[in-house]
């Protein structure tokens, strides 16, 4: 049997207690004989300041590098707002991607039957929800240079962040949306602010030759990234695949976020190229969520997010396409049934600590093994 070399970088605030919920989601499947998972963990964030004074040290780079998929859970809080820009706890994120070159950020935002009243929309409007925002994730103004703040000697100091994009960058996560909607609603929206932005230009011509040179039996449309914030909150099942800059897709995903009911629902994956020797590609599943310090410790974290980017690892860097479907199902039941933690708890469900949504969801997994 083929073993799955998992790095887990639990980092900080809520990240260890879901990525222990995580941990018993692995133990489940490896004992079922699903697959072998060889398991590591490594510091990333905050607690790799503390450890190393980086945000994380080249020895877990190392393992990153050596692993066939890294399970990230969350960094940062207040206890490092002083910390030196560059060791900062975002850092340690911010180099695994761009390092590993995982530029196709997949973000699916599913709105899950029994979650439609949770949101703040309108039932309808969420009711059976499914998008797939992808966003470019080693480029644009997160590593444009230069990036830095100059003492202009007045008194005034001026700041400058640089939003660039290659054609190359642009045609490959492209590719990457256009692939993934073939198998989905066939569509693709692309996002920018062409209006104002050379880089939208860019991005807009690209898309469009791409589209017409490889993809015309995929539908193409393009929205402004402005408008496209205001039609997600609108009427957002008029979507299926969203493609969108580094910047626009980190702000557009946790507006998505929010229509599915919580931020502590969506999990994402981050991939790389994959390498035509092995057949395999580098890869980072994390929640979208954040560390969320306020609520850090106390078992009041949603778990799913961390466990349905475990989901999201089975299927594309595991191929466990069977076993995916099943967690996915297991997580759909328990909140048919009224659990709920408190991110997402309405009148009339049972809460669940962070522990207690994990070992329903192992019990349910359970139900289903065959
Ligand atoms: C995300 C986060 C990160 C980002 C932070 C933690 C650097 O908000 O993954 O959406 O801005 O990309
Ligand atoms: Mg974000």
């Amino acid at each position: 049997m083929t073993i799955f070399k998992l790095l887990l970088l639990p980092g900080d605030g809520i990240g260890p207690e879901v990525m222990a919920e995580v941990e018993k989601i692995i133990d489940c499947f490896a004992s079922e004989g699903v697959a072998k998972f060889e398991t590591e963990k490594g510091l990333v964030g905050g607690c790799a300041y503390d450890a190393h004074g980086k945000a994380i040290s080249e020895a877990d780079m190392a393992l990153a590098g050596a692993a066939d998929a890294i399970l990230f859970a969350a960094v940062g809080g207040p206890k490092w707002d002083g910390v030196p820009y560059d060791v900062r706890p975002e850092a340690g994120l911010l180099r695994l991607r761009k390092d590993l070159a995982l530029y196709a950020n997949l973000r699916p935002a599913i709105c899950y039957p029994a979650l439609a009243s949770a949101s703040s929309l309108k039932p309808e409007v969420v009711e059976g929800l499914d998008i797939m925002i992808v966003r470019e994730l080693t480029g644009g103004v997160y590593f444009g240079e230069p990036k830095q703040i100059i003492d202009l000697g007045n008194g005034q100091k001026r700041a400058i962040d640089t939003q660039v994009y290659d054609t190359f960058e642009i045609e490959r996560i492209g590719r990457t949306a256009f692939e993934l909607a073939r198998n989905r609603g066939n569509k693709v929206t692309s996002s920018e602010k062409r209006n104002v932005m050379k880089s939208g230009v860019l991005w807009h011509e690209v898309m469009t030759a791409l589209h017409k040179r490889e993809y015309s039996d995929v539908k193409l449309e393009h929205q402004l990234a402005d408008a496209l914030g205001m039609q997600l909150v609108r009427w957002p099942k008029q979507f299926d695949v969203i493609v969108t800059d580094n910047l626009f897709g980190d702000m557009l995903s946790d507006v998505a976020a929010m229509l599915t009911g919580s931020l502590g629902m969506l999990p994402s994956a981050s991939l790389g190229d994959v390498d035509p020797k092995s057949g395999r590609r580098k890869a980072l599943y994390e929640p979208v969520h954040g560390s969320a310090p306020d609520i850090a410790g106390k078992g009041l974290a949603n778990p799913i997010a961390m466990i349905g980017s475990f989901g999201m690892a089975l299927r594309y860097s595991f191929g466990l396409n069977a076993a995916a479907d099943r967690l996915d199902a297991a997580i759909a039941r328990v909140l048919a049934d009224g659990l709920r933690t408190a991110d997402i708890r309405g009148d009339g469900d049972r809460l669940a600590s962070t522990g207690e949504m994990g070992d329903a969801i192992v019990a349910e997994l359970g139900r289903s093994a065959g």
